[in-house]
């Protein structure tokens, strides 16, 4: 009878896991959308305080999170390919600094988002804009010229 072979490992540290346990560390679903939530408010209070530097990283930040979703996901990524053109406008708004394009496309993407959360059995999650931000973060312009 042949041995079954040693499982791939990877050192991290201390530690040497295998491909299951890297797996399992992997963020959950909750996990994902937990963080863009956070993302998703800082990014509206930081456009409608004129940090526009701000409001363009927490708007490519949820792309990152959104795109790992679903790629952790799969059932979601058609949820995703949905949502992922309104994301764009709210980009590409922050980086022109727009208010008047973010306000109608940071609605959008937001209606689009709870339409999915309607749509995958998760209606319960209504996400709305809090009247204010959690107050750890300067608001307001801040142009300090970019680096490089
Ligand atoms: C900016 C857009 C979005 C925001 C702000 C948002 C926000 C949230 C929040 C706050 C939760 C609750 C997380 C928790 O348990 O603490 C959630 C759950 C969820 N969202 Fe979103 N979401 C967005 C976009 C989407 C999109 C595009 C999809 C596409 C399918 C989606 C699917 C889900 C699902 C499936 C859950 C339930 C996760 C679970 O607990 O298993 N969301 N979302």
């Amino acid at each position: 009878m042949t041995e079954d072979p040693k499982p791939l490992t990877v050192k991290k540290g201390r530690a040497e896991l295998t491909l299951e346990q890297i797996a399992a560390a992997l963020p959950i679903a909750e996990d994902s959308m937990f963080m863009i939530g956070e993302q998703w408010s800082t990014c509206v209070h930081a456009a409608r305080g004129g940090n526009w530097r701000l409001a363009t990283l927490c708007a490519k930040h949820v792309r990152k999170l959104i795109n790992t979703f679903g790629m952790l996901n799969p059932h979601y990524a058609q949820g995703v390919e949905t949502f992922k053109p309104l994301l764009e406008a709210v980009v590409s708004a922050c980086e022109k600094r727009d208010a008047a394009a973010f306000e109608p496309a940071f609605k959008a993407a937001t209606d689009a988002a709870n339409a999915e959360h309607v749509g995958t059995g998760h209606g319960f999650v209504l996400w709305k804009i809090p009247p204010t931000h959690r107050g750890d973060l300067e608001l307001g312009p801040i142009d300090l010229a970019p680096k490089g």
